[in-house]
C-alpha cells in the first residue's frame, strides 16, 4: 500500500529527515554531577528512541548559561565539555539513520527548582541549598517560585550572545538542527507575555517590544549556524489564562503573527505548544494543542503538533488534515521507545518501508 504521511520524508534546508514522527524535547534531569554534562542516561534514552524509529529527536532543554537551568541536574550547552559529551549521543543517533536537534533554553524566572519528578521534592531550591536567583523581564515571580531579578539591557545582550554560542557548540557537536525554547513560561515566553513582561524599555510594552528578544535570539542563532541548518522555535500559542485561546496573555493571534514574522526571517519550523507562563486550567485531552498548530500553519509556517498524540491513526490524521507537517510524540514515547515501529505496524505498513534497524526486523511480524 501507499506510505502513510507519518512515514514520508521531510526536507528542511539541507536536512532530509526520513519520517515525520519526531521526539519532542523532554528534560531528563540526569546530569547527576550538576555540571550540565549529558550522561549515559541521555545516550541510552535518546539512543533507544533512535533505534525505535523516530526520524528526528530533539534533545532536551539545554541551558545556554548555568543560571538558565530549571534544576541543578539539567543539561547544558554552555561549555565545550558539554558539547563533546553531546557528540557521543549525536553520533549514535546518526548511526541509526535518525536526525537530532537540541533545544537551546533559558529557564528565566522558573529556574532553580527541584527536578520535575513525581514523588520527588517540589518547588524552589534556596540559594543556601545550591540554588540561585533567577532572572526575568520584570521582578515578578511565577506563583510559588523565587522572586527574580529584573534583567538589564546588558543582561539581555549577554543572553542573546549565549544562545548564539550554544548554537555554535551544537554545530560543533554534529547536531542537525537547533530549537529555540520560546514556550512554557521560560525566559523567552516570559518576555512575550504581557502577563509577565512589564518593562517600559524596548523589550517590553507592545507586540514589537515583547517579541524583540525572541527575534534577536533567532537572528543571532541563524547567524551562528549558517544557512544550511534548520532552526526551529517552540512557542506557547496560548496561555489558557482565561480558559480560552483569546486570553489576556500571549494568545494565538499574537503567536500566529510572530510565527509569520519568524518564518519570513527563515525560521524553518514552529513547534506549537501552549501554556506554562501563568497557572491556568487547561482543557487537556487527545490532541488538545492541534487546533493551535492549525492556526499557526494557516499563516504559512511549517509546523509541528504536540500534546497527547498517542495513536497512529490520530497522529496520521493531524498530518492529513494539514494542521501540521510533523508530529511530536512525547509521553507515549516514554512508555514505548519504539512508538514509530508500533505505529507502522498498526497502520499495516510493509515492514520494508518501516523504520526498523536490521536487529529489530523480526519485530515486524507476529510469528515466523
Ligand atoms: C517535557 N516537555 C518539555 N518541553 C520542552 O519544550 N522542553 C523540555 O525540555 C521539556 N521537558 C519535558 C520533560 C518531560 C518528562 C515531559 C513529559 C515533557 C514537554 C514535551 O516536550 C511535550 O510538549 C509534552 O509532553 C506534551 O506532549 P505529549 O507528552 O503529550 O506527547
Amino acid at each position: 500500500g501507499s506510505v502513510p504521511r507519518l512515514f514520508e520524508p521531510v526536507t528542511l534546508r539541507s536536512l532530509t529527515v526520513k519520517n515525520r514522527v519526531w521526539l519532542p524535547p523532554m528534560c531528563q534531569y540526569s546530569c547527576f554531577a550538576g555540571d550540565g554534562v549529558p550522561t549515559d542516561w541521555h545516550l541510552v534514552h535518546l539512543g533507544a528512541r533512535a533505534q525505535g524509529g523516530f526520524g528526528l529527536l530533539i534533545a532536551e532543554a539545554a541551558a545556554v548559561v548555568p543560571d538558565g537551568r530549571i534544576s541543578p541536574n539539567d543539561a547544558g550547552i554552555w561549555n565545550d565539555e558539554q558539547a563533546e559529551a553531546w557528540q557521543r549521543v549525536v553520533d549514535f543517533v546518526h548511526s541509526q539513520d535518525a536526525a537530532i536537534a537540541i533545544q537551546l533554553a533559558h529557564a528565566g524566572r522558573k529556574a532553580s527548582t527541584h527536578p520535575n519528578f513525581y514523588g520527588g521534592p517540589k518547588g524552589v531550591i534556596a540559594e543556601a541549598d545550591g540554588g540561585w536567583r533567577p532572572v526575568a523581564p520584570s521582578a515578578e515571580q511565577y506563583p510559588g517560585l523565587a522572586l527574580p531579578a529584573e534583567m538589564t539591557k546588558d543582561d539581555i545582550a549577554e543572553v542573546v550572545a549565549a544562545f548564539a554560542a550554544g548554537a555554535r557548540r551544537a554545530v560543533a557537536a554534529g547536531f542537525d538542527a537547533v530549537e529555540i525554547h520560546g514556550a512554557h513560561g521560560y525566559l523567552i515566553h516570559s518576555f512575550l507575555s504581557p502577563l509577565s513582561n512589564h518593562r517600559d524599555d524596548e523589550y517590553g510594552g507592545d507586540f514589537d517590544g515583547r517579541t524583540r528578544l525572541v527575534r534577536e535570539v533567532y537572528a543571532a542563532v541563524r547567524e551562528a549556524v549558517g544557512e544550511d541548518m534548520p532552526v526551529f522555535v517552540r512557542l506557547s500559542a496560548s496561555e489558557w489564562a482565561e480558559d480560552d485561546w483569546d486570553d489576556q496573555g500571549f494568545d494565538v493571534e499574537q503567536a500566529a503573527e510572530l510565527s509569520a514574522l519568524l518564518t519570513a526571517e527563515g525560521c524553518d519550523l514552529i513547534d506549537v505548544s501552549s501554556s506554562g507562563n501563568v497557572p491556568a486550567t487547561i482543557p487537556v485531552g487527545p490532541g488538545y494543542q492541534v487546533p493551535l498548530a492549525g492556526e499557526i500553519a494557516a499563516t504559512g509556517a511549517t509546523t509541528g503538533a504536540v500534546g497527547l498524540l498517542t495513536e497512529a491513526n490520530q497522529a496520521e490524521q493531524v498530518l492529513v488534515s494539514g494542521d501540521a507537517d510533523v508530529v511530536f510524540i512525547g509521553r507515549a514515547a516514554l512508555r514505548d521507545p519504539a512508538w514509530p515501529q508500533r505505529a507502522a505496524f498498526d497502520l499495516g505498513m510493509d515492514w520494508r518501508e518501516a523504520p526498523y534497524p536490521d536487529q529489530y526486523t523480526r519485530g515486524a511480524f507476529r510469528a515466523s
